[in-house]
């Protein structure tokens, strides 16, 4: 039967907190793929893995299904500008559910750290941007001041009604697998997208659709990994920018996520993360930005250590598109940059050049 994707809040509207007086901004969010990776699952010795691909999101990223529900909520509000703090998805997002909303959007971003496709994309929508003398945890600082002291309305995911959307992550796994996997894994920066995950497991549970909640594995990078070290982190630096965050606004929400889920917190290296991002693009075929390889590569590091069982079926989240992030992949093991070879037309010297003859 033909159906419509019609964006997360419309697919969930009995699930979300939104009634009918709610405006609806949605660019058809949601709905995106959970990929079988063979390739993944034979590598760390599971039955199944599936990567949920949530670049395939309009902004590229999974940013998008909270943002919808925020710039909604927001405009239903009656706001007339949003802003929000950026490692540079969210600023993306916010400023593409803007423009659709025909409203304002405001971005705080850490000076000279954010990839140039994230970048991009918040000047095609218009966004007034501002780069902030200090990381990520200062922008978000300053977006709370000054939405606490003047019209502009914030749709960071301390911002409840982020989180609300991004739950319907967990409600589409649960709809495509037809039962929760036994581990629910994902790269983890502020820790949002982590415990959102666990809330929308959570009230798959509690309606009786599924039998227990995974377990939630959540992955920071070593320089930038607050969770491990069990506080704040001052300077925290990674090659994964979209995750370079020292201290993570859902610290409580995601600790008892982890605790209730009887999940884990762990680190891995930037030479991990690139490892993974690379092995994502050439043997599974889902080319990522590197920080939303942090979580597929943390699962490779708990099965080095035996952590994997062997019938289980797990569910990673890539959170956001190569294309955000390019030159990584531009760049080979050894960090030389990749050229593409030049030839002449003549079919004999290409054929020569590619060892066909
Ligand atoms: N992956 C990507 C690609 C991200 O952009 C982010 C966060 C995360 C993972 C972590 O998610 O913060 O919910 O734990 N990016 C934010 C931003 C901080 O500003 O775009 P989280």
């Amino acid at each position: 039967m033909a159906h419509l994707w019609r964006g997360v809040i419309r697919e969930y509207f009995d699930r979300l907190d939104v009634t009918k007086d709610t405006p609806i901004i949605t660019l058809g969010e949601g709905g995106t793929p959970l990929v079988d990776a063979p390739a993944l699952a034979k590598l760390v010795g599971a039955d199944q893995v599936y990567l949920k691909v949530e670049g395939m999101n309009p902004t590229g990223s999974f940013k998008d299904r909270g943002m919808t529900m925020a710039v909604s909520k927001a405009v239903g509000h009656g706001a007339k500008a949003v802003i929000c703090a950026s490692t540079g998805n969210t600023s993306a997002s916010a400023a593409a559910y803007a423009a659709a909303a025909g409203i304002q959007s405001v971005v705080l971003v850490p000076d000279g750290k954010i990839a140039l496709g994230k970048l991009s994309q918040a000047v095609a929508h218009k966004a007034q941007i501002l780069q902030v003398e200090g990381n990520f945890d200062d922008c978000l600082d300053l977006a709370r001041d000054l939405s606490a002291n003047y019209a502009v309305h914030l749709v960071n995911s301390v911002n409840p009604d982020r989180i609300e959307g991004q739950k319907t992550g967990a409600f589409e796994v649960v709809e495509a697998l037809g039962f929760a996997p036994d581990f629910h894994v994902l790269p983890v920066g502020n820790a949002g997208n982590y415990s959102a995950y666990f809330k929308g497991y959570l009230e798959d549970f509690n309606a009786g659709t599924i039998k227990a909640v995974p377990k939630m594995w959540g992955f920071q990078a070593e320089g930038s990994a607050p969770f491990t070290v069990g506080h704040p982190v001052k300077n925290p630096e990674t090659i994964a920018t979209a995750i370079r965050i020292g201290n993570p606004a859902s610290w409580d929400l995601a600790q008892s996520a982890k605790e209730c889920s009887q999940g884990m917190f762990g680190a891995v290296s930037d030479a991990e993360i690139l490892w993974m991002h690379r092995f994502l693009s050439q043997e599974v075929g889902v080319f990522v930005e590197p920080s939303s390889a942090t979580g597929a590569a943390g699962l490779l590091k708990q099965a080095k250590l035996g952590l994997v069982p062997k019938g289980a079926t797990i569910v990673v989240t890539v959170t956001g598109h190569g294309l955000k992030d390019p030159m990584w992949a531009l760049k080979d093991e050894a960090g030389q940059e990749i050229v593409p070879e030049k030839v002449s037309t003549r079919a004999e010297e290409v054929a020569e050049r590619l060892g066909l003859v």
